[in-house]
């Protein structure tokens, strides 16, 4: 994480101090650093620029306004998946042609408003879902593009959790439905069955899942187009896998030079829909040490922030790196084994399990590091906890781009009967 370094023993975020922010906006706080998050998005466009890619940012990722706004400002297209994620795409100006939106549950509701917005395409997952976007563009009088998501079967290893490209997953259609759907084009006037998409899984750290998927692909293509079947687009999704712990993820251009040629082969115009490789290593979450406790067997570092403000080590038994905001000495014998855990009344509530980590004190200040993808997106009220600020940092100015939610916030929408009152 380049841009979260230590400078005189301090944690840094770009050219802030991140005790500086804890002072300003207090814990649990999410820090993302700008450069990075454009940082990421120019290196796949610069890797991929024979192949002029659409960049179609994966806005569950994170789906901080400032930050769909700084990439799409950059020129990045989103990759939505809900009808709050089209909502926040237009807020940010996003041209209504540089969206797609995927999904395998999308509401008749969601699928009008897409519509009448004009997206690029759907990537639709099941033939009663083209069903039903026909039958909705007919009510519409309009004709809508979609691309169809294939579900390659190729094995991506990654966590099963994270896993979409096997036909065991909920996820696209398999290559006999997406022929058939393709060769009975005409019964559905009302749609322009422009592309195929796939997104076989997240954190994939290694080009081969995608050069058999893309392989898969190519000959699909070929057989389609011996039967005068011609596509305009070619969607390799996301998934591209950053580094949390030891892993050695492709770089932009190792996956570039795996991947450029068979993209080439194709002609066709190529979407891509990145989330955590732009995101992932962008952001911390800042939390303070508020108690330490042992038992017979273990040590306990509790802080205070819980698995409702990132949930991944709870739900994926993720690994994140966890650092000091204030280096703290390595001395011989300082080092404890500990698991370092969160408020939340469940015993999933954790960021590490038996983690050696320089001895920590209560009110020492900890990063957890690589929170910037799934990390706020996925937050909750669990425990009817607020959900922490979010601060974007760009070189030595930071701005508050989500304030930390108030007890008001949270039963907004609640209402008690009027027999109960
Ligand atoms: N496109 C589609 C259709 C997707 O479903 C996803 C992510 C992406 C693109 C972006 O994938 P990425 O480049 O970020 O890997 N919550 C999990 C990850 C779930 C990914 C869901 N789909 C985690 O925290 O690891």
């Amino acid at each position: 994480m380049h841009e979260f370094k230590y400078r005189n023993k301090q944690l840094y975020c770009e050219g802030v101090k991140i005790q500086d922010l804890v002072k300003r906006f207090s814990t649990p706080l999410y820090v993302y650093s700008y450069h990075t998050i454009l940082g990421h998005f120019i290196k796949l466009k610069i890797a991929f620029k024979k192949s002029k890619p659409l960049i179609c940012y994966s806005v569950k990722a994170n789906s901080n306004l400032a930050i769909l706004r700084a990439l799409v400002k950059e020129g990045a297209g989103l990759d939505i998946v809900s009808g709050g994620e089209l909502f926040r795409a237009i807020k940010v100006g996003c041209p209504p042609e540089r969206i797609v939106y995927a999904g395998v549950g999308k509401t008749e509701k969601e699928i009008k408003e897409a519509i009448k917005i004009g997206i690029l395409f759907f990537n639709v997952e099941s033939i009663s879902e083209l069903e039903n976007i026909n039958g909705i563009s007919k009510r519409l009088n309009k004709i809508t593009n979609v691309a169809i998501r294939i579900n390659p079967d190729v094995e991506p290893k990654t966590h099963r959790f994270i896993t979409t490209g096997r036909l065991t997953n909920k996820f696209g259609v398999d290559f006999k439905t997406a022929y058939k759907i393709l060769k009975m084009r005409k019964d559905f006037k009302f749609l322009n069955i422009s592309g195929l998409h796939i997104h076989i899984g997240s954190q994939i750290t290694s080009p081969l899942p995608y050069v058999s998927a893309i392989g898969k692909l190519l000959n699909f293509i070929r057989k389609l187009r011996k039967e005068g079947i011609e596509l305009e687009y070619l969607n390799i999704g996301g998934g591209l896998g950053i580094i949390y712990n030891k892993e050695t993820p492709q770089t932009a251009e190792e996956f570039a030079k795996r991947l450029l040629p068979l993209l080439k082969k194709s002609n066709l115009k190529i979407i891509m829909e990145p989330g955590r490789f732009i995101v992932g290593n962008a952001g911390v979450l800042v939390t303070k040490v508020l108690y330490i406790k042992s038992t017979s067997k273990k040590k306990f570092v509790i802080v205070d922030a819980g698995m409702n403000d990132l949930i991944r080590p709870a739900l994926y038994d993720a690994y994140h790196n966890i650092l000091p905001l204030k280096m703290i000495p390595q001395r011989k014998g300082n080092a404890q084994k500990v698991d370092i855990v969160g408020p939340i009344c469940e015993s999933a509530d954790f960021f590490a399990k038996n983690r050696t980590i320089p001895k920590l004190k209560e009110n020492h200040y900890l990063a957890i590091m690589g929170a910037g993808a799934y990390g706020f997106s996925m937050s909750s009220n669990y425990n009817s906890r607020c959900r922490p600020a979010e601060v974007l940092v760009k070189e030595d100015k930071f701005y508050l781009i989500r304030e930390r939610e108030a007890y008001n916030d949270l039963i907004d929408n609640e209402v008690i009967p009027e027999f109960l009152r």
